[in-house]
Formats: C-alpha cells, structure tokens, sequence
C-alpha cells in the first residue's frame, strides 16, 4: 500500500465555480479513487486562495467587506466540490490563520534566498503576475487572456532569487523527477524556464493590504502566490509537522495558464525549504464554451449547477471526463451535452443495465460477487493520466456488451427452451457488466455503485422501476 497525496489549484474567490473549475477536482478524483481502488492510503487536497487585489477589488465593487466577500465566495466552491462527489480529504482557505502563520515562516526559511529591489515594470490584475518588458511588447500591452492593458508599477519589492534553483529544476523536470503531463507542456516549461527572471514575492501594503504581512517589514504584504502555492504543505501542517509521510505529492493537478508557476516558481519555494519537488504536474486544456473562452462580458459563462439539475451529476462527470480532453482544450455546447446523454449514457448504457435486468429476472438469474483484474492497457491508460482514454476503453466495452445481447439472442434461445444455455449467456454478461462497472468507478462513481448494488445483491435479479438515464 502507498501513500498517494495529491493536490487541485485553488480557485479565486472573486466570482461563482463556472464549469471550467471543475476540471481540477474531476481529474484529481478520477485519479483518487483509481488508487484508492488499487487498495493506496489517498489524501486529496482541496481550497480556496482569498488574499490578492482581484478579490479585494471585486468585493469592493460589489459593496461588501472582502472577508465576508472570500467567505460568501469560499462556500459556493466547497459546495461545488460537494456537489461534484470529490473524494477530498483536506480543505483549506488560504485566510486561515494556521495557513497566514505557516507562510510567514516559510517566508523565514526562504530568507536566505530573498533580497529586495525596485520593481519598476508591468503587472496584470487578472492573472496576478509581474510581467516581462518582453512579453508586454509581445502582447502590445494587453493582456491576451483577460483583454486588458498590463498596469504600470514602480515600487520596492522583495524578490525570490530563481537564479539559485534554476539549474536545479530544469534537471529534475529533464529528467523526469518532477515529470510534467503532457509531454509537449515540459517542452514549453523548458523554454519558459532558460529566461525566468527572480521572481517579485511582495507588494508595498498601500498597494496590496488584502494578504499575508511580511515577517519583519509591516509595510510589505506578501505577493498572493506564493501564499497560495504554499497551501499543498500548510494544509500538511509544514513547518510545525514533519509531512515526509505524504510530501512530495504523488500529483498535482493545474490548468495550463498556471503551469508557469507550478513548474517554476513553486519549485523555486521548495528547493528553498528544502523541500522534494512534486513527482508530477499534470496540466489540463481549457473547457470552451461555443468555441470561446468563458467570460462574463461575452456573457457565455455556464453554471455547472444548471448542467448538474438537467440531468444529474453523472451526466455532468460523464461529459466532463469522456468528451472533453485530458489534455487539450475541449469545447461545451448544450447540444453535445444532451446528445451524449442521450446517445451514450440512455441508449448504451441505460438501456443495457435495463434490458439485461430484464433478461436475468426472466430467466431466475442471481445477484452474485464478480471481480476481475482490471486490463493491463485500462491500468496503463490509468497510470499515465489519459483519462478520456480510459473511460472510451471501459465505454467500448458497455458497447461490447450490447453488441454480445444482440448476437447471442437469448430471448430465442429462451423459446427453443435452451435454458442451460440461456443461463451460460446471461452469466457471462452479467460478469461483463460488473467489470465495466469497476472499470467506471473512478469515473461514474455513482452509476458504478448503483449497477453493482443491482446486479450483485438480489436474489433474483430485477430492473429499475425508473431507467437510470431515462431518454429527455
Ligand atoms: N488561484 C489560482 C490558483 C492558485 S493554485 C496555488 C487560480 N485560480 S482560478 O480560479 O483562476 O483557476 C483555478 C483553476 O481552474 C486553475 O487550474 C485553472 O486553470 C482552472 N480553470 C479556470 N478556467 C478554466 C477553464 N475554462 N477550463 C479549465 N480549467 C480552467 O488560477
């Protein structure tokens, strides 16, 4: 048995969970229950990051104080994780006090590696970043993923020296210690990485006072990552408890807009502390709506909670996990979210589980215990978190299923009066379905738990008075 800890980005508090936050925490379960099936001790993070001036100012916009503003905010995503079924363990509000005074001891323990300076250079409010000279002329002064211009700032700022780790981490990422998923990321970590400048880790507090004071200079506040990156060991209880039994993290999960400080910057504190690097980060693409990035002013944002009540959560996990990438950007449309309820989990699924329940209380066929071993290619799909890919190998399968139903006709072999036969054939599918259902665990936990109860505890077997995914 081993310890698995892994870890889900910390979403801001300055809006609602759109359907795009959900992506962490689905491939951090997926990934949970697969090792927990395996039979590991699996601790799954998750949190909100409450300090940085984006919260601050949308709280003042909209009227409120910013703590009641973070803690309004903080609850609609632990509610959202609920809704979602996440396996978590461990949840954290980077506005804890154990979590603030974690940090400012951490930023001790980094002292040595810290030095201050003038900041005179751009910064952007929507991503929470110090940006290069470089890429302020690349981008012509706007920033490409939130369309407004880069601020201005001069101002004194204590930095981290990335310098002192550069070499360090590009070995560890080169070879494999700190993997990074998927492969063409690494690449791209790589080439960020031989131009990394230090990084800015605080802001004077007239222009930050939502956030961590700095140890020892009451008019610097520190900068709002390396707050929040800090959460994956504070919520461990470092530096007051030993956390060797779970750190490093066997993976953490982030979107590939904070790949950068997940591969470099967050690195930077570790090696600082003395700290082992992650084994892997696994970056994902970005859930589009209609083509487009999510946004308030195109006016296109979906609420995962109106995707949930339409047809339920595993409808939602379904398309979430099958149809949108591991990896790539995927795109959400209404239209192919009911097609593959209706196509896929009504028509393959559904109508499986119901018409072989069918078949089996026809027949007097019993409720039993099946357990496979799950197929080497499922376990290696599994292992190098292709995800979409496994759930297609365990879906082929429920296709293989309906297919086998139709070829073996038992319904005839039931008229000719073949019932040994009969009996054979309904065995055999009956297994069949119970190792899709252990393949879908990870994935459909629900409906996995439903079909075993199904076809595992009755007597005889029956159907569902209502289909599990009645056509809409
Ligand atoms: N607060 C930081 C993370 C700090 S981690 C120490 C942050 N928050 S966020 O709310 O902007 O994003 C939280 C997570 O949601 C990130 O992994 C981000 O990539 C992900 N997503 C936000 N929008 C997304 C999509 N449209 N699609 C998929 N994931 C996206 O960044």
């Amino acid at each position: 048995m081993s310890k698995v800890y892994l870890c889900t980005a910390i979403p801001y508090v300055n809006g609602n969970p759109h359907i795009g936050h959900a992506m962490d925490y689905l491939l951090a379960d997926v990934y949970a229950r697969f090792r927990c099936g395996l039979g590991d001790d699996v601790r799954l993070q998750v949190g909100t990051d409450e300090h940085g001036n984006k919260v601050f100012s949308t709280a003042s916009k909209n009227g409120l104080s910013v703590e009641a503003y973070a803690a309004e905010n903080s609850k609609k995503f632990q509610d959202f994780v609920n809704k979602l079924n996440i396996s978590y363990t461990d949840t954290i509000r980077t506005t804890d006090p154990d979590h603030v005074r974690r940090c400012q001891e951490i930023w001790r323990q980094l002292e040595p590696h810290i030095y201050a300076a003038d900041y005179d250079g751009w910064y952007c409010e929507g991503c929470e970043r110090f940006v290069t000279q470089k890429e302020y002329d690349e981008n012509n002064g706007i920033c490409p993923d939130h369309q407004k211009p880069y601020e201005k700032l001069t101002e004194k700022n204590y930095y981290l020296r990335i310098a002192d780790f550069k070499d360090n981490i590009r070995t560890q990422i080169e070879n494999n210690k700190m993997q990074i998923l998927p492969e063409f990321r690494k690449q791209e970590v790589l080439k960020l990485l031989e131009d990394a400048p230090d990084i800015s880790i605080s802001r004077p507090r007239k222009q930050l006072s939502w956030g961590v004071s700095v140890p020892g200079d009451d008019d610097q506040v520190m900068y709002v990552w390396l707050d929040a990156l800090s959460n994956y060991i504070t919520i461990l209880g470092y530096p007051d408890q030993d956390i060797s039994e779970w750190w490093p993290a066997n993976a953490q999960f982030v979107g590939k807009d904070i790949l950068r400080f997940h591969t470099i910057t967050w690195p930077a504190i570790l090696l600082g502390l003395g700290l082992p690097l992650p084994q892997r980060i696994v970056s994902h693409g970005h859930v589009l709506a209609d083509g487009q990035k999510m946004s308030k002013s195109i006016g296109n944002v979906v609420d995962p909670v109106e995707v949930i009540e339409k047809h339920g959560l595993d409808a939602f996990r379904y398309f979430f996990l099958r149809h949108v990438d591991t990896f790539a950007d995927s795109d959400f449309t209404w239209e192919k979210f009911e097609d593959s309820y209706n196509h896929e989990l009504a028509d393959d699924l559904g109508n499986l589980i119901q018409r072989l329940a069918t078949l089996c209380q026809k027949n007097k066929i019993h409720g039993r215990t099946w357990k496979s071993d799950l197929a080497p290619e499922y376990l290696q799909l599994m292992g190098d978190f292709e995800f979409s890919k496994a759930f297609d190998y365990a879906w082929h399968k429920v296709q293989d299923l309906n297919k086998a139903i139709d070829m073996a006709k038992p319904w005839e072999l039931a008229k000719n009066g073949e019932v040994e036969k009969v009996r054979q054939v309904l065995d055999e599918l009956v297994n069949g379905l119970l190792e899709v259902a252990e393949l879908l665990t990870p994935f459909l936990p629900g409906t996995a738990g439903k079909i075993i109860e199904l076809f595992q505890t009755q007597e005889v077997i029956s159907p569902l008075e209502t289909p599990m995914f009645p056509k809409r």
